[in-house]
């Protein structure tokens, strides 16, 4: 399985903003670690008990300046660090205003299904992005808790059903970026994966207008038999709802499962012959396709592009 890349590897204003907060918060700790092991590392040392020595330290109650000191040294730190989380929260989560989402990010076990309201693109699992820009996303559930975490690109946000929560997207550099469900929600919580595609604007529109194009039905062989196996076997009920995945366009797609395989025509059949092989769990039955019907399905699936 590919890796997710780490929060460090900031590749958008919001994460470079929090990595900025993190590497500040985690320089004071190691300086107060440091200065803190350092001073009592020195003091047992310097006024250990020493040998034929048995006098008392000298004794004394109160000091005002060291009062001031372990109390104002700490207020300052904690009010400076205060201040630069609020502003780092502002940066990354300003507020959305009466702005329309500009994606939908609807959670199901264990997949994603995207909508994009202002273009009628729907999809799943693969979000795409323009470069540069910065993006509204709506997130909702359909049935568990999940939570949706890029971690080069954005901070994780929880999928509650019921109650629709809000994040910005956006991405300084193109490129994939892996992310993954980030709240167990069900035996297959490892296996929801998300790939955000950051394209520049010419890309992202030629993409757009590519989903909203409706692929030509086969007229003849092999995929046409698929296309009819597709509709008899009851395929459409789920995946031309909003049941399954939809796969209008899924020879598009990198990935399939929510990433469990990547997405091509050997990997399509060995899922289609056992799904439950790859995402145990996953409401993706076997349909008990014979070899031939598989690969007419195949067929089909490879023309929806
Ligand atoms: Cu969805 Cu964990």
């Amino acid at each position: 399985m590919e890796k997710l890349g780490g929060i460090f590897n900031a590749s958008s204003p919001e994460m470079t903003a929090m990595a900025g907060l993190t590497f500040f918060m985690i320089a004071i700790a190691v300086a107060i670690f440091v200065i803190v092991t350092g001073a009592i590392l020195f003091i047992i040392i310097r006024y250990r008990k020493r040998e034929g020595d048995d006098s008392e330290p000298e004794q004394y109650f109160g000091s005002l300046t060291a009062e001031l000191v372990w109390t104002l040294i700490p207020t300052i730190i904690v009010g400076f660090l205060f201040f630069y989380t609020v502003k780092t929260m502002y940066a990354v989560d300003p507020p959305k205003g009466d702005r329309e989402p500009d994606i939908v990010i609807i959670g199901h076990q264990w997949w994603w299904e995207l909508i994009y309201p202002k273009s009628g693109v729907v999809t799943a699992n693969e979000v795409h992005l323009p470069v540069g820009e910065k993006w509204l996303a709506r997130l909702e559930s359909v049935d568990a808790i999940h939570d949706f975490w890029v971690p080069e690109l954005f901070r994780k946000i929880d999928l509650v059903p019921g109650h629709p929560n809000y994040i910005w997207l956006s991405s300084s550099k193109p490129g994939t970026y892996l992310g993954a469900c980030a709240e167990f929600c069900g035996p297959q919580h490892a296996n929801m994966r998300i790939r955000v595609i950051v394209q520049t604007r010419e890309d992202f529109d030629a993409w757009q207008r590519q989903q909203l194009k409706f692929p030509t039905p086969p007229a003849s062989g092999e995929a046409a038999m698929g296309a009819k196996l597709f509709n008899s076997m009851g395929c459409a009920n789920c995946h031309l709802t909003d049941v399954g995945p939809n796969l209008t366009h899924i020879s598009t797609r990198e990935t399939i499962g929510a990433g469990v395989l990547t997405n091509t025509p050997e990997n399509l059949k060995m899922w289609l012959l056992n799904p439950q092989a790859y995402k145990p769990g996953s409401y993706m039955p076997n349909m008990k396709l014979s070899e031939k019907q598989v690969n007419q399905v195949v067929a089909y699936l490879e023309t929806l592009k």
